[in-house]
């Protein structure tokens, strides 16, 4: 049967990877496993007290990780900015994965104003992206990845009231959110091709991972966690399409990955679905504009000529 767990990520000597919201489920599950396996890794963490806790728990079974911290509060694009400006110090950059994400909060803006879940899952990964793609590419194989989810599917991108003045129902906006995440994943890819890059974007999700992302939930569904917890995948269990589409040989550009079992909810990595929604050229150029005016980040790659070049 098979499928990709940890045990199938390969020696990362020499490799630096930056993972965001690396201290607590999925990132840490992943960050676990790159400095075990001999990268540098970087944990992008809003709080610096629970990133030293996240090494120093690292440092139990690794003893010897290679870690450091960047702090970035994707909340507030000034911070995304200092944290790009540190992370280029670095003496190399392989692989950024994008998984820092919240979900279904109460309506809240960010420093700039926007819409939360927009804001932090969307435009910060945009913007840290843009600002650190010039030295992804100083790498011959770098990887871009971007966390989405299953609720990407059969959700919208509400171009018309982006920032939920009128109606903000918070799991359409996480949908949102995660569905912009997918399309930027592929969108990127699409144009680091065009650019003749050799650094690719590639999209991943966990299924059901018991973390602590349902932190905003109501207190009953909360309570329920436990009866279905046999269901869901551990973190470490959910890193693992992280970790595929981080580190596995043979990755292209434009692929998405998953967990294989019960409907992509759980089990060992794979190919995973994305909808028809997350590949639509037209609308991924709209969002990629309406991405670089909100954050006044422009990744500055060829666009999409629907007219001229296919390829
Ligand atoms: N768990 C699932 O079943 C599931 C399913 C589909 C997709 N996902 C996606 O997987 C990713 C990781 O989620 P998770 O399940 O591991 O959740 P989690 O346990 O809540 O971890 C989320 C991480 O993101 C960080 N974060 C939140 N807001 C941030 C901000 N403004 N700036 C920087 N970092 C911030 C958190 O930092 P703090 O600890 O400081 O808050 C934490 O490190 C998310 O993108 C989520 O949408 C998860």
């Amino acid at each position: 049967m098979g499928g990709f767990t940890n045990i199938d990520v390969s020696d990362q000597s020499g490799r630096t990877i930056l993972v965001t919201g690396a201290n607590t489920g999925l990132g840490f599950g992943a960050a676990k496993v790159l400095a075990a396996q001999g990268a540098r890794v970087l944990l992008g963490c809003r709080s610096l007290d629970k990133a030293n806790a996240a090494i120093d728990a690292i440092r139990v079974d690794v003893s010897d990780a290679d870690l450091d911290v960047i702090q970035i509060d994707q909340a507030d694009l000034s911070s995304v900015r200092d944290a790009a400006a540190q992370v280029n110090e670095e003496a190399r950059l392989d692989v950024l994965v994008n998984n820092a994400g919240i979900m279904m909060p109460p309506r809240e803006m960010t420093a700039d104003g926007f819409e939360s879940q927009f804001g932090v899952n969307h435009l910060g990964t945009f913007a840290l992206t843009s600002l650190l793609l010039p030295k992804l590419g100083e790498q011959p194989d770098a990887r871009v990845v971007v966390t989405s989810s299953i609720a990407h599917r059969g959700a919208k991108i509400f171009f018309d009231d982006i920032n939920a003045q009128s109606r903000y129902r918070a799991q359409d906006r996480y949908g949102q959110s995660k569905l912009a995440n997918l399309m930027f994943a592929f969108e990127l890819d699409r144009r680091l091709r065009r650019a003749r890059s050799s650094t690719i974007a590639v999209g991943c999700h966990p299924g059901i991972a018991d973390t602590e992302l349902a932190r905003h939930l109501p207190l009953l569904v909360r309570f329920a966690v436990p009866l279905f917890r046999p269901f869901f995948n551990s973190a470490a269990e959910g890193a693992w399409p992280t970790l595929m589409a981080a580190t596995a040989p043979g990755v292209e550009g434009g692929e998405y990955f998953g967990p294989t079992r019960r409907n992509e909810t759980a089990g060992p990595a794979g190919r995973a679905r994305a909808s028809s929604v997350s590949r639509d050229g037209a609308l991924a150029a709209e969002l990629w504009e309406l991405s670089i005016e909100m954050t006044g980040i422009d990744p500055a790659l060829p666009g999409n000529d629907m007219s001229g070049d296919q390829n």
